[in-house]
């Protein structure tokens, strides 16, 4: 426990330096994400810093359960980054241990180039073929019949998002993986505390990821976790995220297989220090202890913080239905229940502007946009000399490249921030529909 001095102190510096100050319209930014904390989770933070344990402890510890808690979960491993769980749970498919059910080199994955590059990169890092397919334009989500025309002999896997929230098909994905015998990774990093009839996205997939940089669903900073309820499957995610190594004390423990010196592994020599053992080709992707008590205190806050993500997607959702020939509205995947990352805008093609026009309108006026991340991944600069395979064409994909962005719907957008924009929209249509 904090010293009752130093708690007064933070909390005083919380309320004076970092408390929520009045909106100003037109002078303050309205962001599309944040950090939403109080003095909580300072309180934790310097808890934990004063600990000076540093490395994984007993706020990781806590704040794992919590995560394991709410998605009934086994097994969760805390990463620096989502990108980092991506990049976890794809390798841990790779694994030797898993023999012939590994990912191999020129092994296809099912994926979609309208998204974030962390779900694929890892496939690509691995030498394995994304085959790209399409997106519906009203989930931003996976072209179902598309999909099961693109899958082949090579298919041993899917990964996919649920973009900027909205559940992708699972059911119509769960059955395919069944019948086809594949792997199924879920990127749920924007959508911690989606749900889809009935249960939490992230607990569908053999293994599924967790973002917690400050524009997700709850923050650590940087951060991130992988989850999953098969045993062998978590074993070798820590294996991988702790430098490949076998032993899987945690830190600060010696010796909990009993078995520390008495082992034989590959050609060395019998009973070498199993602590130095490394069965797999692996990396340093851990969380520390302070990330951890953030990340501890966010967790109790993340039911209201779904809360208000759904609350905002509607307070958008009355300001477009305005203007409702000149967009193409997202809509919740059918059974789903999204938290929603994000408000997406797909114009039609009835609008008189361009997505550019109206963007640059609301930036002008100091309300952020983004487009859907990458647009069309293969045609990132990145992406040049990469192999991959097209199910078919892309071109939703293409459209919402063009087409599409997303306003904010995080738990800091308040009703003032709100009416600032409706009043910019509804300035920015007036003109246009005159014009
Ligand atoms: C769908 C998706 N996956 C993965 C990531 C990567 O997460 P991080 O920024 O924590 O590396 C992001 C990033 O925001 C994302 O949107």
């Amino acid at each position: 426990m904090l010293h009752p001095e130093i708690a007064r102190l933070v909390k005083e510096h919380y309320q004076t330096k970092l408390a929520h100050r009045a909106f100003v319209p037109g002078k303050d930014r309205v962001h599309y994400a944040g950090r939403v904390f109080d003095a909580e989770e300072l309180l934790r933070l310097v808890e934990s810093s004063l600990d000076f344990w540093l490395t994984e402890g007993r706020f990781a510890e806590e704040f794992s359960e919590k995560i394991a808690d709410f998605l009934g979960r086994e097994d969760v491993m805390l990463t620096n980054s989502g990108s980092s769980a991506n990049l976890l749970a794809f390798a841990a498919l790779c694994s030797k241990r898993l023999g012939a059910r590994r990912l191999q080199t020129g092994d296809e994955v099912i994926a979609v180039a309208a998204g974030f590059p962390a779900t694929v990169t890892p496939i690509l890092q691995y030498g394995l073929v994304p085959v790209f397919v399409d997106v519906d334009l009203e989930t931003c989500n996976i072209d179902i019949e598309m999909l099961k025309k693109a899958i082949s002999p090579q298919t041993k896997c899917i990964f996919l998002a649920h973009t900027l929230g909205n559940p992708f098909d699972l059911d119509a994905v769960h059955a395919l993986c069944e019948e086809h015998n594949l792997w199924l990774i879920e990127d749920n990093c924007d959508a911690f505390g989606s749900r889809y009839k009935e249960a939490l996205t992230g607990t569908f997939g053999h293994l599924a990821t967790i973002s917690f940089y400050p524009a997700h669903h709850i923050t650590t900073g940087e951060g991130g976790a992988v989850v999953t309820n098969d045993e062998e499957l978590a074993r070798i995610v820590r294996s991988l995220r702790d430098w490949g190594r076998d032993c899987y004390c945690n830190s600060g423990e010696n010796n909990t297989c009993g078995k520390r010196f008495s082992q034989q592994f590959g050609s060395l020599p019998r009973g070498y220090d199993h602590k130095y053992v490394y069965s797999e080709l692996g990396y340093n992707l851990k969380m520390t202890d302070m990330q951890a008590a953030i990340g501890s205190a966010q967790m109790d806050k993340l039911a209201h913080f779904i809360l208000r993500r759904k609350e905002n997607f509607l307070a958008w959702q009355r300001v477009f239905r305005k203007y409702e020939d000149f967009f193409i509205f997202e809509k919740p995947t059918p059974g789903s229940d999204p938290a929603w990352f994000a408000y997406v805008v797909t114009l039609s093609e009835k609008a008189p502007f361009t997505r550019d026009e109206f963007v640059h309108e609301l930036n002008e006026n100091l309300i952020e946009t983004r487009y859907l991340f990458a647009g069309n991944m293969i045609r990132q600069p990145f992406f040049e000399g990469m192999s991959y395979r097209l199910a078919d064409h892309l071109h939703n994909t293409d459209y919402i490249m063009n087409n599409t962005f997303f306003l904010g719907t995080y738990p800091g957008l308040t009703e003032e921030m709100l009416a600032w924009c409706e009043k910019i929209i509804d300035g920015f249509m007036q003109k246009r529909r005159k014009g």
